[in-house]
């Protein structure tokens, strides 16, 4: 895999949509689309933005990522220190668009 491939991502419920690149954690990869994931720390350890993967890969960006061997097996991922390894959907139910789209040109 290039270090830059690009990945789509949806979030559950919401239906939220946006593109991530691999190596770029998904919550830096989501504000550049103007989507909000909670977070807190932004380095692993706090756990703000725990969510869980329904399809697809992740890689954490540190050796020991804030997660339980039991919420590793559940899907569970932090992804403010995680980045795509293959087209994902994850389910973040706080997750928010930050910023309306414009209208369409007409
Ligand atoms: S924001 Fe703290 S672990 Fe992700």
């Amino acid at each position: 895999m290039r270090p830059d491939s690009v990945f789509a991502v949806v979030i559950e419920p919401q239906g939220l949509r946006f593109e991530a690149r691999n190596g770029i954690s998904l919550v830096a990869s989501a504000r550049e689309a103007g989507i909000v994931l909670p977070t807190s720390c932004r380095n692993g350890t706090c756990r703000a933005c725990l969510c869980r993967v329904l399809s697809g890969r992740v890689r954490h960006l540190i050796d020991w990522p804030g997660l339980s061997a039991e919420e590793k097996r559940e899907g569970c991922i932090l992804p403010c220190v995680a980045t795509p390894e293959s087209a994902l959907r994850i389910e973040a139910p706080k997750a928010f668009r930050s910023r309306v789209e414009p209208p369409l040109a007409t």
